[in-house]
């Protein structure tokens, strides 16, 4: 009798262990969902900040073709390929043109709302990856913060190249702080929202430090440069800013302050 009650209550113990299986398969699906639009949304950034980048040299070779159409004479055989070259030059003009507009950043209303949610949600996303890396992650988070207008996709995707490159600075492990408070500023005369996220990797050495929010500063092998560039572009989209602090082989600090 015994027996087959044991039997009974491991049958539906290994049910129930299915089930919390597959659903937490079917969390991790989605995390990773997630992750991976908020890694497209970055590739849509991306996309934007190097259109920009791409209309320059257009126009100046525009400039440059316009002068030596002007040298050549008209029954030139030259003339004809300069012009089919100025021909091409419109179309890739109206592709960047193109690119910009479907990548626009800016598609997005902002709403009214507490910034806690959507550090969780980060640090949700990153938890796993996180965990493999032997990353500890101390999260301090204000219990009241007042909500400000955010456009929840765009200061997500801030956060995580935050935190994807403080955990890439830990490359042995280590702590990742991630803060939330309020703080009044006495020169800017007013109260913000200050989230920290600070690590304890390489660190920046003082002559990069007033480079790394340009577009395509990178020292890593593989990367882009733009993740930091993208960051600015959010943060002063929402009337806030950024600062850093830096201690080479100690670690590094990002500020982002949000106006209430
Ligand atoms: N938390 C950090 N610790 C150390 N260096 C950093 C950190 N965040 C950014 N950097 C430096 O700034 C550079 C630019 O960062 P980013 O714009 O995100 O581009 P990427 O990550 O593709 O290199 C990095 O290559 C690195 O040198
Ligand atoms: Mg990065």
């Amino acid at each position: 009798m015994g027996n087959q009650k044991s039997q009974v209550l491991s049958e539906s113990d290994s049910n129930l262990i299915s089930i919390v299986a597959s659903q937490a398969a079917s969390v991790y699906e989605r995390e990773k969902a997630i992750l991976n639009s908020t890694r497209l949304l970055t590739m849509g950034n991306m996309i934007s900040e190097i259109s920009h980048d791409l209309k320059k040299p257009l126009t100046n070779i525009k400039g440059s073709l316009q002068i030596l159409k002007q040298k050549s004479s008209p029954s030139n055989q030259a003339q004809k390929i300069l012009d089919s070259t100025e021909e091409e030059i419109f179309r890739l003009t109206e592709l960047v043109k193109e690119l910009v507009n479907f990548s626009n950043p800016h598609k997005y209303q902002p709403e009214k709302k507490s910034i806690v949610p959507i550090l969780e949600k980060a640090l949700g996303l990153v938890e796993a990856e996180a965990a493999t890396g032997k990353i500890v992650i101390k999260k301090d988070l204000a219990a009241y913060l007042p909500a400000v207008f955010v456009n929840e996709k765009e200061i997500l995707e801030a956060l995580l190249n935050l935190i994807f490159n403080a955990i890439e600075s830990m490359p042995e492990g280590g702590e990742l702080k991630v803060q939330a408070q309020q703080t009044y500023l006495t020169q800017k005369e007013r109260d913000f929202i200050q989230i920290t996220i600070a690590d304890q990797g390489v660190g920046i050495p003082a002559e990069n430090l007033h480079k790394i929010f340009e577009r395509y500063f990178t020292t890593k092998e593989g990367g882009t440069g733009l993740g930091l560039a993208v960051v600015d572009r959010i943060i002063k989209a929402h009337n806030g800013f950024i600062s850093v602090e830096s201690k080479p082989q100690v670690g590094t600090s990002f500020e982002i302050y949000l106006p209430i």
